[in-house]
């Protein structure tokens, strides 16, 4: 067994922000951060459009309060308000901290920090290093916890949280590499695993956003908080999914469907192309169900819209947004100087997740925590994104709370000794896994049952959903589940054996993909990203209420649970 006083799981921002404060405040804990990937190959080095914060470089009219404001008024009030004035308190210093860390965020021509517009921000606050923001960040975090000694894990696979009585006391971890499993025990606990993207069949996550930090705490009886809140990002390059940051509109690109209209005129006249992303998700979708959209031969009728660059020109496309330029030329072979790109919904982002509290500490009910147990980034639910999150407040909340969930351990760790457990029966069960795994004599392959309960959810769970639809999508959810039993892997290997993984990792997908559809069922009222076609309201009456759903093996249970409403009283959501 390994020890550290420590355990961070999750090499992204989140994570990586929490290893260095602890690191900051005392030197001599020992922190450990293991990732599934190499920590500058987690999903956050992807972000692309920037990072949220008052600090009126272009407005100096923006504050704190107006940025609080956007974002609960974004989130259809189920924003939890304590939370959120933290977070948006918090950005001036928390950005100015990661330039003084060495973070290469592009300049206004005075030399300050340079803020351009995005979707819902009533101000243009959004800091950015062009459309590469995530990789400047994450890169210079990475280096400073080098510097700082963080004990890294690289290429680890987490198998099982260990939580024994009411405490996590470790984790149960697979080497990629040579196969070895192992446990490790720490003081303190945190997940900082990201998203889910992978439980989708088209999204702009990486392969590795598999929700698996999601699901193995749910198998370890914690709640899972408002997971019917998926985000779709409105601008997926057609047909691949990949992202094409806000911040293309930020900077000025226009929506046009197959009549050449800026049909954004039609759902929010006010903010138009940078109206909040449920809602330009939902219009996108209207557009091309109405037979407005494009088919790629320019002809009507067809499943995308075009964001329209042309009139930007060549210096600026180049200059601010050239990594959005070269993935479509890239990939769909479009020269967005020239043409249109061709767009539509994508999955994005996982508004729900591990519940805690405003110290990253988990919640296993409203009023109760899990002792040893930290969390923080897309993973956890603090809740600061409520139903609906504003882009360019996910690296923002990846670095306040990941902060201050590090403060939160520093102080946790001191004076408590390592737990005790059975090492040797954890390691024993995983190996069984794995060799039960491997030597499963079935014919339904991996990637097969994969991609149909990644259909399936997609086509259950999208941008508009009924009833009808959802239970559709359990009772082929159930028969997909069934089939995992008959599965079988060609890779009987212990280096680098992915099919492995992946199989691990699909028992993850399947277990967060039943969770969003099960508290998507339960809320009948549209708020945010969830949008019923059979309650097209928003209902504060039933519904001004957490999500806590807690998974077993014989089904889900639903819980409510309370939003602090303390700064905004809940208003109609127009823009
Ligand atoms: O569009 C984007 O660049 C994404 C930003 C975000 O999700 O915050």
């Amino acid at each position: 067994m390994r020890e550290h006083d420590v355990i961070i799981v999750g090499g992204g921002l989140a994570g990586c922000r929490a290893a260095l404060e602890i690191k900051r405040i005392d030197p001599t804990i020992d922190v450990a951060l293991i990732a599934k990937t190499h920590p500058i190959r987690s999903h956050s080095v992807a972000a692309q459009g920037g990072i949220a914060a008052a600090l009126k470089n272009v407005d100096p009219n923006d504050d704190w309060k107006a940025h609080a404001f956007d974002t609960i008024k974004g989130s259809d009030y189920l924003a939890d308000q304590d939370a959120v004035a933290i977070l948006t308190q918090s950005a001036p210093e928390v950005i100015i901290e990661l330039e003084q860390m060495g973070v290469l965020f592009s300049r206004l021509e005075n030399g300050k920090i340079a803020q351009r517009a995005f979707g819902g921000h009533s101000h243009n606050r959004t800091c950015y290093a062009a459309d590469k923001t995530g990789h400047a960040i994450l890169h210079e975090l990475v280096s400073n916890l080098r510097r700082y000694g963080v004990h890294i894990y690289e290429e680890w696979y987490i198998m099982q949280l260990i939580l024994e009585e009411g405490e996590a006391k470790g984790v149960v971890m697979y080497h990629i590499r040579d196969g070895e499993i192992d446990t490790m025990r720490g003081k303190a606990v945190m997940f900082a695993t990201g998203g889910y993207g992978r439980v989708f069949n088209t999204t702009s996550n990486d392969y590795a956003s598999t929700g698996d930090g999601l699901a193995m705490s749910a198998f370890a009886g914690v709640p899972l908080e408002d997971m019917e809140f998926v985000q779709f990002h409105p601008t997926g390059l057609y047909p691949v999914g990949v992202l094409i940051s806000e911040a293309v509109r930020g900077e000025g690109a226009y929506l046009i469907n197959s009549e050449g209209k800026r049909f954004m005129e039609d759902y929010a006249p006010s903010r138009m192309e940078l109206a909040p992303r449920d809602i330009t998700s939902r219009a996108i979708t209207l557009e091309i169900r109405a037979g407005r959209g494009v088919h790629l031969d320019g002809s009507p009728g067809g499943p995308f819209v075009y964001l329209d660059l042309r009139h930007m020109g060549k210096e600026k496309i180049m200059s601010r947004i050239p990594f959005c330029w070269e993935e479509a030329h890239r990939l769909v072979g479009i020269d967005a100087v020239y043409e249109p790109m061709p767009v539509r919904p994508t999955v994005h982002y996982c508004m729900g997740g591990i519940p805690v509290n405003t110290d990253g500490q988990v919640r296993l009910s409203a009023d109760s925590l899990v002792t040893g147990f930290f969390s923080a980034g897309e993973c956890a639910c603090v809740s600061v994104h409520g139903a609906n999150r504003l882009g360019s407040n996910s690296l923002l909340e990846c670095v306040v709370y990941g902060r201050r969930t590090g403060r939160t351990i520093a102080q946790y760790v001191i004076d408590r000794k390592l737990p005790d457990f059975d090492s040797q029966k954890y390691v024993n069960s995983a190996r069984q896994r794995v060799e039960d795994l491997l030597n499963h004599q079935g014919t339904v392959r991996i990637a097969k049952l994969r991609q149909e309960f990644q259909d399936c959810m997609t086509y259950h769970c999208g941008v508009f959903r009924t009833q009808e639809t959802m239970q559709e999508g359990i009772n082929q959810i159930n028969n997909l589940k069934a089939q995992y039993d008959n599965i079988y892997l060609d890779d009987k290997g212990g280096c680098w054996n992915t099919e492995l993984i992946e199989a691990l990792e699909l028992q993850c997908i399947m277990a967060v993909g039943d969770i969003i559809l099960t508290s998507a069922l339960n809320r009948k009222e549209s708020r945010g990203a969830h949008c019923r076609e059979d309650f097209s309201t928003r209902d504060d009456g039933n519904f001004l209420q957490h999500t806590l759903a807690y998974y077993s093996p014989q089904g889900i249970d639903i819980k409510l649970m309370p939003v602090v409403v303390d700064l905004f009283e809940p208003q109609e959501r127009k823009y």
